[in-house]
C-alpha cells in the first residue's frame, strides 16, 4: 500500500505517520526530514534546501523530485510507503504519478488532514523535535516524559528554526497558494480522503485507520 499524508505545515502529518507506519508496516518517507538530514551532514543539497526552508518557501521541484525518487527506490519501501510532505506542487504530483507507474505500483489514497490555521499556529509554536529520530513532541499537547529528552530514542529535543512565528506564516501562505490546488487534483483522480485533523492524536489515528480499512474493502 502506498499512501500520501497531505496537509498544511503542522497539521500532524509526521505525528500520524509515526502512529501508522508500524501498524501498517509501511516506510515513512518525509521530504522535510530528508532535507534536514542532508543539512545535518552539510551536503550541497542540505545547504541549498536551507536557503528555501528558512524563508518558508519550497525547495525547487527538480531537486525535490530527484531526492524523493532515489529514496522510494530503496528496498526498504518494497512493502509500501507513507509519503509526508510530498507532493507539494502540481509538477511534483505529476512526477509521483509517473514514478509509481514506472515502479509498477499505484497510489492507494491521499489522506488530507484538515486543520485550521489558528490551530496550526498553536501547534507549531510549542513543537519540539528529536535530533535523533525526528519524532515530534509538543510542550503542552505531547510533552516528553523527561524535559528535553525523546521518549523513543533518548535523543535531544530542539525547536526547528522554521517554527518561528514569521516563518510559520510564510509556510502557511506557501501551502494555501502552491500546495492547496492539489486537493482538486487528487479529488478529480478519486484518491482524496478528507480527515478531520482536530482533536486527540488517538482520535485522528482512529479516523485515519477507518479510512484506510475502507480502502482495503
Ligand atoms: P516539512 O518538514 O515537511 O514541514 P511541514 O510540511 O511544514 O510539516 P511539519 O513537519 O511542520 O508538520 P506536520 O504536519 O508533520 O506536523 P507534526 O506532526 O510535526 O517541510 C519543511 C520545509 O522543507 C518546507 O517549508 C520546505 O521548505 C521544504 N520541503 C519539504 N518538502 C518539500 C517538498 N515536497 N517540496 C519543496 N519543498 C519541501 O505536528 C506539529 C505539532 O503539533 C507537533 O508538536 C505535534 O506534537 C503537535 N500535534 C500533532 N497532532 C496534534 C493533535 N491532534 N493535537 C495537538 N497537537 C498535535
Amino acid at each position: 500500500m502506498n499512501i500520501v499524508l497531505f496537509g498544511a505545515p503542522g497539521s500532524g502529518k509526521g505525528t500520524q505517520a509515526d502512529q501508522l507506519k508500524s501498524e501498517l508496516n509501511l516506510q515513512h518517507v518525509a521530504t522535510g526530514d530528508l532535507f534536514r538530514e542532508n543539512l545535518k551532514n552539510e551536503t550541497e543539497l542540505g545547504l541549498l534546501a536551507k536557503t528555501y526552508m528558512d524563508t518558508g518557501a519550497l525547495v525547487p521541484d527538480d531537486v525535490t523530485v530527484a531526492m524523493l525518487k532515489e529514496r522510494v527506490s530503496r528496498p526498504d519501501t518494497s512493502n509500501g510507503f507513507i509519503l509526508d510532505g510530498f507532493p507539494r506542487t502540481l509538477p511534483q504530483a505529476e512526477a509521483l504519478t509517473a514514478m509509481v507507474v514506472e515502479m509498477e505500483q499505484k497510489l492507494d489514497a491521499v489522506l488530507y488532514i484538515k486543520v485550521s490555521d489558528e490551530e496550526i499556529i498553536k501547534r507549531l509554536s510549542g513543537r519540539l523535535i528529536c535530533r535523533g529520530c525526528q519524532t515530534p513532541f509538543h510542550l503542552h499537547f505531547k510533552p516528553p516524559a523527561k524535559e528535553g529528552v525523546c521518549d523513543s530514542c533518548g535523543g535531544e529535543l530542539y525547536q526547528r528554526d522554521d517554527d518561528k512565528p514569521e516563518t510559520v506564516r510564510a509556510r502557511l501562505n506557501t501551502f494555501h497558494t502552491q500546495t492547496a490546488p492539489l486537493i482538486d487534483y487528487y479529488n478529480d483522480a478519486g484518491l482524496l480522503i478528507e480527515i478531520e485533523g482536530e482533536g486527540d492524536v488517538s482520535e485522528i489515528k482512529a479516523r485515519t485507520m477507518t479510512a484506510i480499512k475502507s480502502l482495503k474493502g
